[in-house]
Formats: structure tokens, C-alpha cells, sequence
């Protein structure tokens, strides 16, 4: 009788992995599997996407293989990738992300490019800085004397702590209510995603965003617009006349969102879209009419 022949076990390839966590992920009804497959396997070996091509063929130990599975089957069963990589792209920055705060959007983006337009210097404020991605945009790309990030969430804040450590960019993180912290007078620019859903537009919902980004990252109050009306309102007591804030908005509220900075008296209030055309940003001017 032959010697039974050793069980040796077969490595597994980067590219095999890929394919098998495309599998999973598309018979869990994931829209782009291959792709999120893709980002997954090479974000947790600690590559970019763009790597796998010439790694294609690197053996995976049983350890990483192990992580990959795990983190495969959390996206399946519908937590976000970045928080399973624990890392995100924005702007020019790599942010490390996790449930503490909201995963920035790519439509964030687009304040810092029109913060910088109207107001690119003296001290700048980010009200809801969550992963603190418009604060450190702003101190990496502007000239801003200083930079203020603030939150309410201690979570978000260690989390902005943490991006700023591993970023280097000084800025001040403070936790506060919208702008009751700072002084009178103090600031040229706020910059803000606030939370602007309504409880009605929270509870519709993708189930992988409300049962795993921080509902108080979202909802802006039963309406919606009661977080961005607060911070139109009580920003103007903190703002340097001539200084100017910009907004991210719900695009349903936008002339709602314009109405209400108009009647507080800001001037060149303005509404610009964003890259899928839907009005996104606000941007408006401080002269005068505080007390409006
Ligand atoms: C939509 S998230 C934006 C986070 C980050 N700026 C971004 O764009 O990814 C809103 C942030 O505002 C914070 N927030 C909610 N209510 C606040 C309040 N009253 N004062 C300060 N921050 C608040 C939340 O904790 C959350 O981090």
C-alpha cells in the first residue's frame, strides 16, 4: 500500500481571493462586486487598487486570507468598505475612517474648492468636523493663519485627533455646539457639512448608512434644516464682517436654505451646484446685518 502522500496546503493567490470575494459580495447583491472586491482584498494587504495588477500572482498567508473572509462577509452583510479598509481618499489626503464618524463623500469635496475661492486666509472654522477631512483640507491647500475643527461628537473628535496626528496639520480640534464655543468676532470663515436630513429621509435610508454611520452625523432636526438654520443664525455673532461661510445642503432645501440665510442677512448669497448638478453648496457673506 502507497505511503498516503502529505496534505500540502496550495497557496492562494491575490487574484483567486479577488475573484472569490467578487462571488460573495455579488451573491450578496453588492452593485459593483468586483470592484469592491477589488478595493477590499488590496486595502486590507495594505496596497492601493491600482496595485493589484502586478500582484495579482503574490501568495495571500492564512492570516490575511483569514481577515479578508471576515471583512468579506461584514460587507456583505451591508457595513460600508470604508470602514472595513478604515481609510479613505479625500482630496489630497488619506483619512483613517471608522464608525465613529461619518465616511467622508466625494461631493464634500467641492466646499473646500469654494472656500478657497471666496476666502482662502485668516482663521477658518469647520463646524461638524467629523473625520476632520474639511479642517485638514483646509490647513493642507489654504493659508490660513489657523484652523479650527469642532463637534459635538468626543467619537468624531478622536477621530479628527487621529487624522491629525497621522496627517501632521496643525489645526485646533474643540468640541461645542455649532459655533457657541468660539468668541465674538473671531473667524473669516466657516466651513460646514451639517447634518441636514430629516427624520423622515433618515429612516429611508440605506440600510448600510442608518444602521452603521452615526445618526447624529445625519439628521438635521425633524425637518432637516433646523442644524443649518441654527448655525446661519448663531455663525453671524462668531464672523468677522466681510467674512464668508459655506454650506453643504440638501438639494430639495436649497432655495428653502437660501431664503432663510437671506432673511438673516447675509449678502451674496449664492447656490452653486454640484458634479451630478443637483444644488449643493451655499455661500454667502457677512456685512452687516447681524442683529438681522
Ligand atoms: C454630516 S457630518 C460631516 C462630517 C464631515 N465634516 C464630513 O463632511 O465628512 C456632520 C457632523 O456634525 C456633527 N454635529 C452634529 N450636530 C452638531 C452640533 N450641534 N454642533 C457641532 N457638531 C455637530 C456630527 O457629530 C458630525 O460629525
Amino acid at each position: 500500500v502507497p505511503p498516503e502522500a502529505p496534505s500540502v496546503e496550495v497557496p492562494v493567490s491575490v487574484r483567486t481571493t479577488i475573484d472569490r470575494a467578487a462571488r460573495r459580495l455579488a451573491a450578496a447583491g453588492i452593485e459593483a462586486p468586483r470592484r469592491e472586491a477589488t478595493r477590499l482584498v488590496t486595502g486590507l494587504l495594505g496596497a492601493s487598487s491600482a496595485d493589484w495588477w502586478t500582484r495579482q500572482g503574490e501568495a495571500v498567508s492564512a492570516d490575511q486570507l483569514g481577515r479578508i473572509e471576515a471583512a468579506v462577509a461584514r460587507r456583505a452583510a451591508g457595513e460600508p468598505l470604508a470602514y472595513l479598509i478604515g481609510s479613505i481618499g479625500f482630496r489630497h489626503l488619506m483619512l483613517r475612517v471608522d464608525g465613529r464618524a461619518l465616511i467622508p463623500r466625494p461631493e464634500t469635496e467641492g466646499i473646500v474648492d469654494r472656500a478657497l475661492a471666496l476666502q482662502p486666509g485668516g482663521r477658518a472654522v469647520d463646524v461638524g468636523t467629523g473625520t476632520g477631512c474639511l479642517a485638514l483640507s483646509l490647513r493642507l491647500e489654504g493659508g490660513f493663519r489657523s484652523v479650527v475643527a469642532l463637534d459635538r461628537s468626543e467619537g468624531a473628535l478622536a477621530l479628527a485627533e487621529r487624522n491629525r496626528r497621522h496627517t501632521g496639520l496643525a489645526i485646533e480640534l474643540a468640541r461645542g455646539d455649532l459655533t457657541d464655543s468660539l468668541a465674538t468676532d473671531s473667524v473669516d470663515l466657516i466651513v460646514s457639512n451639517p447634518p441636514y436630513l430629516s427624520v423622515a429621509e433618515y429612516r429611508r435610508l440605506d440600510p448600510s448608512v442608518r444602521e452603521h454611520e452615526p445618526s447624529v452625523a445625519l439628521v438635521g432636526g425633524e425637518e432637516g434644516i433646523e442644524l443649518t438654520r441654527a448655525l446661519l443664525d448663531r455663525g453671524r455673532r462668531v464672523m468677522r464682517l466681510g467674512g464668508w461661510i459655506v454650506l453643504e445642503l440638501e438639494s430639495s432645501r436649497a432655495a428653502a436654505t437660501a431664503a432663510i440665510a437671506v432673511s438673516l442677512g447675509w449678502q451674496d448669497v449664492r447656490v452653486e451646484e454640484d458634479f451630478f448638478g443637483r444644488p449643493r453648496y451655499l455661500a454667502a457673506r457677512l456685512d452687516g446685518g447681524r442683529n438681522g
